[in-house]
């Protein structure tokens, strides 16, 4: 980080690497640099902020403004950090060049700025030793940071085009601009902007496919943040494409075994002979929506059909593999749906029901073991799921009988009960019929 524009720097090197020349005012700036003390980051007054904010320029004023809420400000930085100059001098004097102001840094030189303190392992630590120092460092490999210093490009992103310069706050906090809801956005600013990307010729949609896709729905609609956005896939620092050979490392952060049992399926070295790449051939990359079972097969709209016929052994395997998915399907449903009705109908089928979540499992490890494109692999746990609905379909059926045989129970009991009353009420009629029994029950009710 040793750059002709490094001069001025975290405290310790800036005592360090100092030109003998400029030694004096040097010696100046960096007692100043040392102001705010590392113990007491309370954010000190500084003559810069409270000139800018009168000078009624917005684009001098606006950096003061934005600077109160930036993680800089609240750490005990002042302007003069990054531009040099002396922020105790309330007069113009302060933007002298003899006090180490650089002025506006240029495109090229922000990285080294950001640099100057980020890339300083002994520096960071003593405020985060968690934080990562190797931004600047994958910058360097990304196509952006290729273009900037091969080429001077200076419409690729540097440090300050993705976090701003002066509202510049962590990842964590929802307001950033690298928060993960807002990654997204960032990266449209340029990406998604044709006139500003034409002479690149590549394509600018990857915005709106990623908008409308199941990654994006779970991070911003299910909140989960888990899910990714554009730096999950291409790195936060090392944006580039990930390339035909890592694709499936990519997705693989987050779908392990499905990559797994891609790397070692026939398809793996068949892609990479033909120069196509993992996941996405059959996914999309920014574009992925859930995945279905109409993927699967020998015929469209099954992505197998694409590539394979449905007599090759790719097609062949297909066609099995979808017979089988759908067969456990079939199974399962039907036994979910009598146990259900048998539930309704007021039968005790908790340990069946129970049950049969062992064939939801396997559909699901069934679903999986797709990506190993070999069909024995798959019928493994199928034919284990439909085991398990068989028997789950099964005691349903008993469940139906059982409430058959209560039913009839009842009936019969029912019946019996009918009898009964009807030989009584025919005796009672008997009775009354029976010369003299009538009068004797008159009789009595005329006594009372
Ligand atoms: C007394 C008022 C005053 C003080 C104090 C002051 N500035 Fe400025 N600053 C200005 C004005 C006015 C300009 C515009 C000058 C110009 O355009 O030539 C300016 C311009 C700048 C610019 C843009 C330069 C460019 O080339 O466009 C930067 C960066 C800057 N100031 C940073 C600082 C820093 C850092 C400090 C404190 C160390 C500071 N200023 C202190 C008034 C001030
Ligand atoms: C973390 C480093 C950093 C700090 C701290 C910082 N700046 Fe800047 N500033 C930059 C960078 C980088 C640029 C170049 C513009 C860009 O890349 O967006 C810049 C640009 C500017 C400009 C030119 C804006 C324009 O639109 O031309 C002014 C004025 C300025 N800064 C003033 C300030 C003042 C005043 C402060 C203190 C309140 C300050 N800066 C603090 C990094 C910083
Ligand atoms: C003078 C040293 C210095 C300079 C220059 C500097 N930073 Fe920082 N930066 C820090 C320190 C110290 C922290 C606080 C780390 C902490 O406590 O988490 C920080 C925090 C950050 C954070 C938040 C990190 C987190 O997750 O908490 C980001 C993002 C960041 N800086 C980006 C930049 C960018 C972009 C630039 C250049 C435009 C820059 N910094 C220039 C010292 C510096
Ligand atoms: C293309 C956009 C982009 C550029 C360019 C960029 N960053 Fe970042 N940066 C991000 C994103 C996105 C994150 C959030 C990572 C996360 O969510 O953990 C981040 C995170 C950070 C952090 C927090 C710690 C970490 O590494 O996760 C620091 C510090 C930081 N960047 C500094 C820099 C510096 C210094 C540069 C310039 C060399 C730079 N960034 C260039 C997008 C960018
Ligand atoms: C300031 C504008 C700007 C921002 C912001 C920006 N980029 Fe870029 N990006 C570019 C330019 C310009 C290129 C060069 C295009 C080229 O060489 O094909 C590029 C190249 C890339 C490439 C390589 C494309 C290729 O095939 O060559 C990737 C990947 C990329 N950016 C991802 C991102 C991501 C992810 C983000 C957000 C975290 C981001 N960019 C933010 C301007 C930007
Ligand atoms: C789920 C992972 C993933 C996400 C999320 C993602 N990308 Fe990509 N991106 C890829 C893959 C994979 C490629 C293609 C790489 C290849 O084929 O070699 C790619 C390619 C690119 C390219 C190069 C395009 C080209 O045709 O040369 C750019 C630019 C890019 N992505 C930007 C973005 C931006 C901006 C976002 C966020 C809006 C984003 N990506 C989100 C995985 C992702
Ligand atoms: C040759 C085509 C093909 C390739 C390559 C491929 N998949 Fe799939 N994937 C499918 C099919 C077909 C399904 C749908 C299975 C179903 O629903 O019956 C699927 C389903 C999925 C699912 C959802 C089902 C589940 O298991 O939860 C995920 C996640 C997934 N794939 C990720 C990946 C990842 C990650 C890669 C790269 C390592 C990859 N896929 C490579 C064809 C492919
Ligand atoms: C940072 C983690 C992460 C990365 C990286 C990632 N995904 Fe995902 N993916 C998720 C999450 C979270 C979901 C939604 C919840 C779920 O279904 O697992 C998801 C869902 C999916 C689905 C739909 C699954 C279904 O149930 O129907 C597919 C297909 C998929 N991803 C493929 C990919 C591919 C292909 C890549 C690489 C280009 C990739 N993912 C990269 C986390 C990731
Ligand atoms: C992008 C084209 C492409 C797609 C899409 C594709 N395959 Fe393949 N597949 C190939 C190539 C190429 C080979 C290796 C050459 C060969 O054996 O035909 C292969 C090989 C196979 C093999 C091994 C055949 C053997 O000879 O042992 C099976 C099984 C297979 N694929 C199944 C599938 C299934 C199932 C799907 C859909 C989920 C699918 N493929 C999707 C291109 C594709």
């Amino acid at each position: 980080m040793k750059t002709g524009r490094n001069r001025f720097g975290p405290r310790d090197s800036a005592r360090g690497a100092r030109g003998t020349s400029l030694a004096a005012p040097f010696a100046c700036l960096a007692v100043l640099l040392a102001a705010p003390s590392l113990s007491a980051q309370s954010p000190p007054a500084s003559t810069c902020v409270d000139c800018h904010l009168q000078t009624g320029v917005d684009r001098l004023a606006a950096p003061a403004r934005d600077f109160a809420r930036d993680v800089h400000h609240a750490k005990g930085f002042t302007c003069a950090d990054c531009h040099g100059g002396d922020p105790h001098d309330a007069t113009m004097g302060a933007m002298s060049r003899s006090k180490g102001f650089i002025g506006v840094p240029a495109h090229r030189d922000v990285p080294a700025l950001c640099g100057r303190c980020h890339s300083n392992a002994d520096f960071m630590r003593r405020y985060n030793p968690q934080l990562r120092i190797d931004q600047v460092a994958e910058y360097r490999t990304s196509v952006h940071g290729q273009r900037l210093f091969a080429t001077n490009d200076q419409k690729v992103a540097v440090c300050s085009s993705c976090h701003t310069a002066h509202s510049i706050l962590p990842p964590s906090d929802t307001q950033s601009t690298v928060y993960p809801l807002h990654v997204a956005d960032t990266c449209a600013r340029c990406h998604a902007d044709a006139r500003y990307m034409a002479e690149y010729g590549i394509p600018t949609n990857q915005y709106s496919q990623y908008k409308a896709s199941i990654h994006w729905t779970t991070l911003s609609k299910v909140g989960d943040l888990s899910a990714p956005t554009c730096n999950s896939c291409h790195g936060n620092h090392g944006a580039v494409p990930p390339g035909v050979k890592s694709v499936a490392n990519v997705c693989g952060q987050c779908h392990a075994m499905q990559a797994d049992n891609f790397e070692h399926s026939p398809h793996a070295a068949a892609f990479l002979a033909i120069g196509l790449p993992g996941c996405p051939t059959c996914h999309q990359n920014h574009e992925i929506h859930a995945a279905s079972d109409r993927m699967l097969g020998a015929s469209a709209p099954a992505v197998c059909a694409n590539c394979h016929s449905p007599s090759d052994r790719g097609g062949r395997a297909a066609a099995t593999m979808r017979t089988l998915i759908d067969r456990l399907r079939a199974s399962r449903e039907r036994a979910l749906a009598i146990l259900q009705r048998a539930e309704r109908s007021g039968m005790e089928v908790g340990q069946p029901l129970f049950d049969l979540k062992g064939a939801t499992d396997d559909l699901v490890t069934a679903r999986l073991d797709i990506h190993t494109f070999d069909a024995a692999k798959v019928r493994t746990p199928v034919e284990q799921g439909l085991a398990v609905s068989h028997q789950a379909y099964e005691q349903g059926v008993m469940a139906f009988r059982e409430l058959r045989v209560r039913r009839n129970g009842l009936a019969v009991s029912l019946a019996l009960v009918l009898l009964v009353i009807l030989g009584l009420v025919l005796k009672i009629r008997q009775i009354e019929r029976r010369p003299g029994g009538g009068p004797k029950w008159h009789s009595i009710g005329g006594q009372s």
